[in-house]
């Protein structure tokens, strides 16, 4: 089962911040910046990119699967000189298997789980914005967007988006060549059903590898 963050069970002493039909794309922002309390990744491996990050004086990373945007900035917060892209369609129906489109309908108090992803894609990106130029969200598939950088590009990319055998297997090989030699190459949720198979570990890419996983 995939761990919860679930911003709902905080939701109830929050849902002030949703009522009636007037909410703005700030109260949104407001809501899901103080969910991150009910939220269970943070303990979970929050941290580890950015410590890796910081040994490593990354200026460029990449995360694929942006969520509510706690672990962009929980990065950003690393140092001033790091530029990230975070890539995420914020679209349903990636896989059925994730809790993670229930949590935000509730969270949004949605029946209609795509217009809940419009407003955390929203909301996250308002509060990306206090990091201007630092901070890009692209809301575009991991693989329409894997195209628009040139290999080498980044120096650390994190893969933490569609969970799928299938979509994470196409995550890595669309996104090693985007590090560069001596980059950091990493993910997590190893132990979710499907990963396994797909050997991800963190590791460096040599300067003599290829392109190939
Ligand atoms: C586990 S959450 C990401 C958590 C986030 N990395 C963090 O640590 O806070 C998974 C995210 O992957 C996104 N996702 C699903 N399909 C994707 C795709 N094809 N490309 C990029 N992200 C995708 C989902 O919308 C969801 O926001």
């Amino acid at each position: 089962m995939r761990r919860a963050c679930d911003p709902a069970i905080f939701w109830g002493t929050l849902l002030w911040l949703n009522r009636g039909a007037s909410v703005t794309q700030q109260d949104d922002a407001t809501l899901v910046r103080q969910s991150i309390a009910a939220c269970n990744w943070p303990d979970a491996y929050y941290g580890v990119v950015r410590y890796l990050a910081n040994q490593m004086k990354a200026k460029t990373v990449a995360e694929i699967g942006v969520a509510y945007g706690y672990h962009a900035e929980n990065i950003l917060d690393t140092s001033d000189f790091i530029y990230y892209d975070g890539i995420d369609p914020y679209q349903v129906g990636y896989d059925p298997s994730d809790i993670f489109v229930s949590d935000v309908a509730k969270l949004f108090g949605e029946a209609d789980p795509q217009r809940a992803m419009d407003r955390l894609y929203a909301a996250v990106k308002a509060n990306l914005a206090k990091y201007h130029q630092r901070a890009y969200l692209r809301r575009s598939s991991s693989l329409d967007a894997a195209k628009e950088f040139p290999d080498g590009f980044f120096d650390l990319v994190f893969i933490d988006g569609n969970h799928t055998q299938v979509a994470v297997k196409a995550d890595l090989l669309a996104w090693w060549p985007k590090v560069r030699p001596e980059g950091l190459f990493c993910g997590d949720d190893y132990l979710w059903p499907g990963l396994k198979k797909c050997s991800m570990t963190s590791r460096l890419r040599s300067r003599s590898s290829s392109n190939s996983l």
